[in-house]
């Protein structure tokens, strides 16, 4: 393609970069970051890596299956195009992280390897890049965030890393080792990036962090939310994710008492036996979590929950796994999320006894599947009759729709002249499918005008 530059070319300087994310919505957030920061050094974004000079795979470690990915895609991007360039490539995120040395021998390809805590550093690693491979997997102790410039997001709901890390040491999770201890950013850093965003047009927050419920900036995550609720034109908080052994009572009376944080909540359990649990070292059992659950639907009666799920975990029975099956029927899951246990090297789990066999977790994970299916579905229909806002987001498929976020988090396609990304706008739910719900907007249906 005309005006792409071959990495070798040290008299030319690159001018366009692709990131592509994987993993979970901090590294969507990290994505969005090291987007900015490129864009202040005069770069522009291409919509797909071919069109890009410099390309970020900003990868996840979470399962096996994940790593693979990167190599994949390095392969991918070290055949020369057409005119014989090809992309200056960097390995960013968590297999970066975990794997840097490995990927430095196993894929040469690469010309930059950067860690989560690291990625403010990209534009010096690129400079760097131009004479020999840059590394950098430091886990420094002055937060990167300092670093970073001012956001340029423009969608309508936005995420906001509040806290990073992990000192859980769960025995089957490489996250304590890929993005390190907990850390907090400090309140009035929040507020102030918080404040920006909306400033730019954003309705409603998402905040984030690998434990966000233990967050402590200056305040807890209750007071934080309290303090964001007070910005106007912020219309909606939610956060994400959250362990259970944080879910403290400030919080859930948070849940009770602040209109703009929405009811719904993600708190995954992992199993639904206690004695697994124990194994997996999770600090809490099947009987704490769902006495926290009680709490908080007592505080906010319309709380939406949603959870993750391993199953297959070493050790697991077939009377454990069913005990994952009556949680999933207990709680009546909004939505969940479901894995098959996979081996991480140098985690305790990876070399237990009584690892389940290959097959026994496929059958499980279809059994799972089916059952959470079930309850997303039951939890659809029990929405329908309720009238509420629906933030919308995007683009629909058909003309004239658009999609949008019920407070429960359902994808909820909205059809209403005049409306346009980033209205709230209220609807009456109608009909529930497994993945989304069907909405009338009240001004139709009452034969106003939008
Ligand atoms: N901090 C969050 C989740 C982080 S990882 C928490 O504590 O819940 C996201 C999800 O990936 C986890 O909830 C878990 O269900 C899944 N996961 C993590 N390690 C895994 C592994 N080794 N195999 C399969 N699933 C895993
Ligand atoms: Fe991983 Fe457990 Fe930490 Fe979650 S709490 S990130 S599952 S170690
Ligand atoms: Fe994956 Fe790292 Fe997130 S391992 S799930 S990208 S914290």
């Amino acid at each position: 393609m005309a005006g792409a530059v071959s990495t070798n070319d040290p008299t030319q300087t690159p001018k366009r970069f692709h990131v592509k994310s994987f993993g979970c919505q901090m590294n969507v957030y990290d994505s969005e970051r090291m987007g900015d920061l490129l864009s202040a050094e005069g770069m522009t974004a291409a919509d797909s890596p071919d069109d890009a000079d410099v390309v970020v795979l900003n990868t996840c470690h979470i399962r096996e299956k994940a790593a693979e990915k990167l190599y994949s895609d390095i392969g991918r991007l070290r055949q020369p195009r057409a005119d014989g360039s090809r992309p200056t490539i960097v390995a960013a995120g968590c297999v970066a992280q975990a794997e840097g040395a490995e990927i430095a021998v196993r894929a040469p390809a690469v010309d930059v390897i950067v860690g989560p805590l690291a990625y403010h550093r990209l534009p010096q690693l690129l400079e760097q890049a131009r004479q020999q491979r840059a590394i950098d997997i430091d886990m420094p102790p002055v937060p990167k965030f300092d670093a970073l410039p001012a956001r340029k997001v423009t969608q309508a709901s936005a995420f906001l890393t509040v806290q990073e890390g992990c000192d859980k040491f769960c025995t089957f999770c490489v996250v304590p080792y890929t993005r390190g201890p907990e850390t907090s950013r400090p309140a009035a850093d929040l507020l102030r990036e918080a404040e920006g965003l909306v400033a730019r047009g954003v309705k409603e927050i998402t905040l984030l962090g690998q434990n966000v419920n233990a967050y402590h900036g200056g305040l807890n995550l209750a007071g934080l939310i309290r303090e964001l609720a007070a910005i106007d034109g912020l219309a909606r908080i939610r956060y994400t994710t959250s362990h259970p052994r944080d879910m403290d009572d400030d919080l859930i009376r948070a849940h009770a008492e602040v209109d703009k944080l929405m009811p719904y909540l993600h708190l995954p359990v992992q199993a639904g036996s206690s004695r697994i649990l124990k194994a997996m070292n999770r600090a809490h059992t099947r009987e704490s979590y769902l006495a926290s659950l009680a709490q908080l639907r007592a505080a906010r009666p319309d709380i939406a929950l949603s959870g993750d799920f391993i199953v297959g975990f070493p050790g697991e029975t077939e009377a454990d796994f069913e005990e994952t099956l009556t949680i999933v029927r207990e709680v009546r899951y909004a939505a969940a999320f479901s894995f098959k246990y996979s081996v991480r090297p140098g985690t305790p789990a990876a070399t237990m006894a009584d690892q389940v066999p290959e097959d026994v977790k496929d059958e499980r994970l279809q059994r799972l599947q089916a059952v959470i299916a079930e309850e997303s579905l039951a939890f659809n229909r029990s929405t329908i009759g309720r009238r509420c806002t629906v933030l919308l987001e995007r683009p629909g498929r058909k003309p004239g729709q658009l999609i949008g976020k019920t407070p429960w988090l359902q994808s909820a396609i909205v059809s209403l002249p005049g409306a346009k990304i980033g209205d709230l706008v209220e609807v009456d739910i109608v009909g529930a499918m497994p993945n989304s719900v069907e909405t009338v907007p009240v001004s139709t249906r009452e034969g106003t005008a939008a």
